[in-house]
């Protein structure tokens, strides 16, 4: 399975296993509506993807993997390494970085973080925005209301596992057709692509927390749900997730509209129960199709 080094917030990696068989495998061409980094479409046999998100620095990390081979990104990562002055325990080991307990790396790339986020700030360039998502807390990509990235400095730095990704993330992008886009999901053009076209959706959760969910109001998920109907009344075949439940919180929306299509429970426990009955704190995921 493809995996992102960008750790995306709510990316699909861990639920893949259970999403990708429930997807058809013979389409040719796969629209993501709200990509994200776009590891469903990424990880389906379809060649042609249609990836759009309302994000233009997510669209433009993307569009840098497309465009790049991956040893060319870690080039240029290696360039901002040294001229920053972070820590890079790949070349030189983790002895050369006496660590404090908990703190990790944090110590040392602390000052370079600091600079390299002014850099972006004041001068955004993708290399920059990749290279603070390496160093940054959780390898997470934020921005302020006012449009800048505001991670603090995380612990680890460009490892193995992150120098592979970044290669395997790169060469996923090779192997499709990418056509990207940066448009609201309601904007028609999204819905006029010809031929056979099979849609992801992931939009952001109304009830659980990601930095995007926010913005996300119930109108929103109403509109959304009335683009879906519309797929389904042209015959064309859709893929939702979400979350039916999560901390206490039930999405009914979603659930008293879901009951005209198919719903999977994702989560292995619940699929032979009444989650309803359960004293559950979890979320519950799910995946609603129309075939
Ligand atoms: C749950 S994430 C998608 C994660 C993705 N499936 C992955 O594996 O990384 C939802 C995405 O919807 C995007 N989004 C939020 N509001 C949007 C809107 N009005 N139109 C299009 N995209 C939107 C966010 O920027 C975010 O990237």
């Amino acid at each position: 399975m493809i995996n992102s080094p960008l750790n995306y917030s709510g990316n699909k990696y861990k639920a893949l296993k259970d999403i990708l068989p429930l997807l058809p495998t013979d389409v040719d061409h796969v629209v993501e509506v709200f990509s994200g980094s776009a590891l469903v479409s990424l990880n389906m046999n379809a060649k042609n993807l249609y990836l759009n998100d309302i994000s233009i620095p997510l669209l433009q990390l993307l569009h840098y993997f497309y465009e790049n081979d991956g040893e060319k990104i870690i080039q240029d990562m290696e360039q901002i390494i040294l001229d920053y002055g972070f820590t890079d325990t790949y070349r030189y080991g983790i002895r050369s970085y006496p660590e404090k307990k908990h703190e990790g790396l944090s110590k040392f790339n602390k000052d370079p973080y600091q600079k390299l986020k002014e850099d972006y700030n004041v001068a955004p360039r993708v290399e920059l925005l990749f290279a603070l998502i390496i160093y940054g807390f959780n390898h997470y990509m934020r921005f302020n209301r006012n449009g800048l990235f505001n991670v603090p400095v995380g612990k680890v730095d460009f490892s193995t596992s992150l120098r592979n990704k970044t290669i395997q993330y790169a060469d996923a992008f090779k192997k499709k057709n990418v056509h990207f886009s940066n448009l609201d999901f309601r904007d028609p053009k999204l819905y006029q692509y010809p031929g056979r076209v099979f849609y992801y959706f992931d939009p952001p959760y109304l009830i659980t927390d990601a930095p995007y969910n926010a913005y996300w109001s119930e109108e929103d998920e109403k509109d959304l749900l009335s683009i879906l109907d519309d797929l389904n009344a042209r015959g064309v075949f859709f893929a939702l997730s979400n979350v039916v439940k999560s901390n206490g919180k039930e999405n009914l929306i979603l659930i008293e509209w879901a009951k005209k299509y198919h719903v999977h429970y994702l989560n292995r426990q619940y699929r032979n129960a009444n989650y309803r009955r359960k004293n559950i704190t979890e979320a519950i995921e799910v995946l609603i199709t129309n075939y």
